[in-house]
């Protein structure tokens, strides 16, 4: 038996949809944990596309248990959509459950998180606009509807009516917004609990089960270190724990049930949304690997920011999330430009240093400090073996797992799932 996490090393999108798909093929259970339908997850399988939200990834293979943890933030109309869409292709979501203690994404809370944007001029977040940090202040705040309450009409109609007391005068006095009417959002999401009550349950003793019998456990990040609200580029983060620390609160499981812990990443970094980017290339390069590597938003359409990989966060995130592998992306983006480089640390008053700050202030004076590499032009999409790459593919990743610390168990040569060595 294994349990396992997949979680992001950077700023998202470093392909973890590819990787929990195929490790999902080895699960029994394959469990979110934390974000909301902020997350993005494109999974090509034998050339056909799919982009997935809220649903687990896992939900690709037959047969698999795939579970929405307490952890996340659900939005009951994008998941039915969700669901909608794959049962069209032919896809079955009859086993998803959906954790009895997973908070709801109102009506209230999408607007509100427009109207914050909007609130912040230029000093906006860049967020998804879901709904996603408005719920998760709910949970703390203790006024969130729990999906306990959301299949409980009585509940339901009591939360709502309470919520709306204090909402709508945000809304209206705070941001001259309109309002919500209770009765409306009542209906609304009265026509969803028909469809979604039957998936509600107590995922916690199921995957607890699970765990005692000694099967194997897929558990999936979304969003990325650097993004957790804790140990991200704050106040430019997400509103949940992506790190591999997030499973044990988002899912219930202690973490020495925990085995492995693959960290993804990119061969180079991206960033989607506001907020620092110490080897950010606002130039040619970045331009070149946006459209290499077809760097645009899964969930929002958004272009991503891009520039070099930068081993002070690749080993900052390997601390966090205790990684016991590394699983790299886009070497075949990588290998395309003319030189490519690698940031080792940075020079920050003088000084080099190793660690990523907290303070944004601090972090603004640090500079990459960078090691040059030669490129790799050829076609490397059909390799199955480490030994098999270009020479100098072989060894710009052996630095990084160098520089980093932690071994390399993946590596991404293309999008689809059967475009991946493994170690
Ligand atoms: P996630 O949110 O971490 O699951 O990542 P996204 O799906 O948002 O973004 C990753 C993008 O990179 C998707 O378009 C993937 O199809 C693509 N991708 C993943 N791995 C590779 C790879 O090794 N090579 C190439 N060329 N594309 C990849
Ligand atoms: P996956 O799982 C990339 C970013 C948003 C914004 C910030 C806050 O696909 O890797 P939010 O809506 O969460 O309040 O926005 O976080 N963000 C992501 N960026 N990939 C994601 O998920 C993201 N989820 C949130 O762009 O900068
Ligand atoms: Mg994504």
């Amino acid at each position: 038996m294994a349990v396992r996490v997949v979680v992001g090393t950077q700023w998202g999108d470093e392909g973890k949809g590819k990787y929990i798909d195929m490790l999902a093929k080895e699960s029994d259970l394959v469990v979110r944990f934390s974000g909301g339908n902020n997350a993005g997850h494109t999974i090509v399988a034998d050339g056909v596309k799919y982009a997935l939200h809220l649903i687990p990834s896992g939900i690709l293979h037959k047969g698999r248990t795939c579970i929405i943890g307490n952890g996340v933030v659900v939005d009951p109309a994008v998941l039915l959509k969700e669901m909608e869409d794959l049962s069209q292709r032919g896809i079955s979501t009859e086993k998803l459950l959906i954790s009895d203690r997973a908070h709801v994404i109102m009506p209230y809370h999408k607007l509100l998180d427009e109207l914050q944007e909007g609130q912040r001029g230029t000093a906006n977040l860049g967020t998804t606009k879901r709904g996603i940090g408005p719920a998760y202040a709910d949970k703390t705040e203790r006024c969130g509807i729990r999906m306990c309450d959301f299949i409980d009409p009585e509940q339901f109609a009591a939360k709502v009516n309470e919520n709306l007391v204090i909402k709508n005068q945000i809304i209206e006095k705070v941001y001259g917004g309109k309002g919500f009417s209770a009765d409306s959002i009542i209906e609304e999401y009265s026509g969803y609990v028909k469809l979604l009550k039957k998936h509600v349950t107590d995922v916690n003793s199921i995957i607890s089960d699970a765990i005692e019998e000694g099967k194997n456990i897929l558990f999936e990040g979304a969003q990325a270190t650097f993004l957790d609200l804790d140990f991200g580029t704050y106040p430019f983060v997400t509103s949940s724990n992506p790190v591999a620390g997030g499973v044990c609160t988002g899912a219930g499981i202690g973490p020495t049930y925990i085995d492995e812990i693959f960290g993804v990443l990119k061969a180079y970094t991206s960033r989607v949304g506001t907020g620092p980017f110490p080897t950010e290339q606002n130039n040619e390069i970045g331009d070149t690997i946006r459209e290499l590597g077809w760097e645009y938003g899964t969930t929002t359409g958004r272009p991503r920011r891009c520039g070099w990989l930068d081993t002070v966060m690749i080993r900052y995130s390997a601390r966090v999330n205790g990684l016991t592998a590394l699983a790299i992306n886009h070497v075949d983006t990588i290998g395309k430009l003319d030189k490519i480089k690698l940031c080792t640390s940075y020079r920050k008053d003088g000084e080099v240093i190793r660690n990523f700050p907290a303070s944004l202030k601090e972090l603004a004076k640090c500079e990459p400090i960078y090691e040059e590499f030669d490129n790799w032009v050829e076609d490397i999409s059909s390799i199955r073996k480490f030994e098999d790459l270009p020479a100098n593919a072989k060894k710009y990743l052996k630095r990084i797992e160098e520089l980093v610390g932690v071994k390399i168990g993946l590596i991404g040569v293309g999008k689809d799932r059967e475009q991946t060595i493994r170690i």
